[in-house]
């Protein structure tokens, strides 16, 4: 499992983007570009903070999520995850049993399969996965608005939020990078499309005493197969990144949920392909917490967070851009090939441990 240092904060860098939002002069706008290009360099991730997305909306998205899962399952059924991979679209319950939370009595009186199955823990989660409402081909699977009065309309705007969000971190990290315009345009082109989204992800209590920690997680090493994503948590610590200074293989530390509006930026496989392995694509993975310290329960928290996959062109090329810092990386170490091959390759493997 590799070890975890508590001072995450002196190894993942958070950057404060507000003066790059806020500020026209130009000196003032390179210099946070480059604060984030060389934190994403050192470690494929970083804090975001000053990022414009408001505590008020955080907060707002993580209730709403809670209360989409809190529905019965019948009711989140009625908008499956429909077959094929691209893209998410609808909820995905592992199964009936699965996604059950169960009271500490029932975990107790579980036996055989069924409470073999359930105390799984890679299998313990829940997610419903909504893209932008202005990619024309593929739907929303949208919850009947009777069941929960608002979420549609607050998912389909925060949605839009992060995109303005990914576009003004995408045109930071092109400045960092120093890459030529015309590279840095057929880049942005690739990403204007609104192929991205959300996904929201419940990962219910378990009984702590059940758990395996030595083998056990709730989603293990992986790095992304995206551009790069935003991870909203709530105050439930989980995700972990690996610490790629560390001399140590799979030393990972937590990005703490200590800053409640921060998120964390990950670079996923093709961010670091079309950089040219100058932004590493990001390990890191998520472990159970431990049930709270005091609460007198040996159950571990419900754990809600939201990523944001920024997800290019399916058919756009992956190559690496020629010019500026990607330049100055060693050629040939990436094959060509277009991002739906990537991504169909890496759904065969997903989430098994790359380091086995
Ligand atoms: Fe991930």
């Amino acid at each position: 499992m590799g070890s975890i240092t508590a001072a995450a904060d002196a190894v993942i860098e958070t950057i404060d983007l507000s003066a790059y939002l806020s500020s026209d002069d130009p000196i003032v706008r390179k210099a946070t570009a480059d604060r984030l290009v060389q934190a994403l360099h050192k470690q494929g991730g970083c804090g975001l903070v000053g990022h414009g997305l408001t505590l008020k909306a955080i907060h707002e998205a993580l209730t709403r999520s809670k209360e989409f899962f809190d529905l019965p399952l019948d009711q989140k059924q009625t908008i499956n995850h429909p077959e094929g991979i691209l893209p998410h679209r609808g909820y995905s319950g592992v199964s009936r049993e699965k996604i059950r939370v169960y009271t500490e009595d029932e975990l107790q009186s579980m036996s055989g399969e069924l409470g073999a199955t359930a105390k799984k823990a890679m299998d313990w989660k829940e997610h419903y996965d909504i893209g932008s409402d202005y990619e024309p081909e593929h739907h929303n699977r949208w919850i009947d608005k009777a069941l929960l009065p608002g979420f549609q309309p607050f998912m389909s705007d925060f949605i839009t939020q992060l995109e303005q969000l990914h576009t003004n971190v995408l045109n930071a990290i092109l400045l960092g990078l120093e890459v030529d315009p015309i590279s840095a345009d057929y880049f942005r082109g690739l990403h204007t499309h609104h192929n991205s989204g959300i996904r929201l992800l419940h990962y219910p209590s378990m009984r702590e005493s059940e758990i395996d920690r030595t083998s056990t997680t709730w989603c293990p090493i992986h790095t992304d197969f995206t551009t790069f994503t935003f991870l909203i948590q709530d105050e439930n610590q989980g995700l972990e990144i690996e610490d790629r200074t560390n001399k140590t293989p799979n030393t990972f530390v937590a990005a703490n949920p200590s800053i409640p509006d921060r998120l964390w930026l990950t670079i996923g496989d093709f961010g670091e392909i079309w950089t040219n392995g100058y932004l590493p694509a990001s390990r890191h993975r998520v472990v159970i917490p431990a049930p709270l310290p005091g609460s007198g329960t040996d159950m571990t928290s419900n754990r809600y967070s939201i990523p944001y996959f920024l997800n290019p062109r399916h058919d756009g090329i992956l190559e690496p851009l020629g010019t500026g810092k990607p330049a100055t990386m060693p050629r040939d170490r990436y094959k060509k090939m277009k991002v739906r091959d990537h991504i169909e390759f890496r759904m065969k493997y997903q989430y098994t441990d790359p380091t086995k």
